[in-house]
């Protein structure tokens, strides 16, 4: 099977004002095919974040091999890298960082909009997103007039609008009660099957990892199957 990303040997440090040069990740090897599930775990500040960001572009590498669909991202111009994270990736953060002043349906079609999908089409599609996460009853509600299960929902919605290969979660019940967490959950592991898309998630909760297939801990800074 041919991989969607692979991740060899990648340094990553920080330069930190106070401590001098700090080394984040130390060698991470990893490799996600189509339709997986991987979870990340690892105490707080142990680098999680920071190859999620790597994976998006967001961040450079000191040195390593990124790799999507076997080319090297990191070789990217800052254009092929925006077009790649609007539409082969999808992300659900901890906070749902949806916009405020729009609507539910509006921050749906806003990444279709971007891609260059018509006003109309967009609408279709955000409609029949929300449709499948049970808020077709909701779909003109800002986000503060949702709860916050409501919204990790509109968010994922929005994550998967422009059919993205894969799905970037980071501590994405980080901050929901047990019952919400539980139901956006149970939402992102269906998204596998429902949308055909990979999933990477990190979390700081055991239990969320027992349903995937892969499942790594961030441990000075490698990556260890666990
Ligand atoms: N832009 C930056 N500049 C300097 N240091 C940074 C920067 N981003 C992250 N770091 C440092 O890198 C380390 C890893 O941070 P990261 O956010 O990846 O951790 P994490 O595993 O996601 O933690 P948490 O579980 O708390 O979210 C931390 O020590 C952090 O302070
Ligand atoms: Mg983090």
């Amino acid at each position: 099977m041919n991989s969607l990303l692979r991740i060899a040997n990648v340094k990553k440090s920080f330069e930190a004002p106070e401590n001098g040069v700090v080394n984040v990740l130390n060698g991470v090897n990893l490799e996600i095919n189509p339709k997986t599930i991987t979870s990340i775990i690892g105490s707080s500040g142990s680098g999680k974040s920071t190859l999620l960001h790597i994976i998006a572009g967001l961040d450079k590498i000191d040195s390593g091999l990124v790799e999507w669909q076997g080319d090297d991202i990191t070789q990217w111009d800052d254009e092929k890298i925006a077009t790649f994270r609007n539409t082969e990736m999808g992300f659900i953060f901890q906070f749902h960082h949806l916009l405020p002043e729009f609507s539910a349906i509006e921050n749906v079609m806003i990444p279709a909009i971007i891609h260059g999908k018509s006003e109309k089409e967009s609408n279709r599609l955000a409609k029949e997103l929300l449709d499948e996460f049970e808020l077709g009853h909701r779909i003109e509600h800002r986000p503060n007039q949702l709860s916050g299960g409501e919204q990790q929902r509109v968010a994922m919605a929005r994550a998967l609008i422009n059919t993205p290969s894969l799905i970037l979660a980071d501590e994405p019940t980080g901050n929901l009660d047990e019952k919400n967490s539980s139901t956006v959950l149970k939402y992102l592991l269906s998204l596998r099957d429902r949308f055909n898309v990979s999933i990477l998630m990190v979390t700081h909760d055991m239990s969320i990892t027992e349903d995937g297939d892969f499942i790594f801990e961030m441990n000075d800074g490698k990556l260890l199957p666990i």
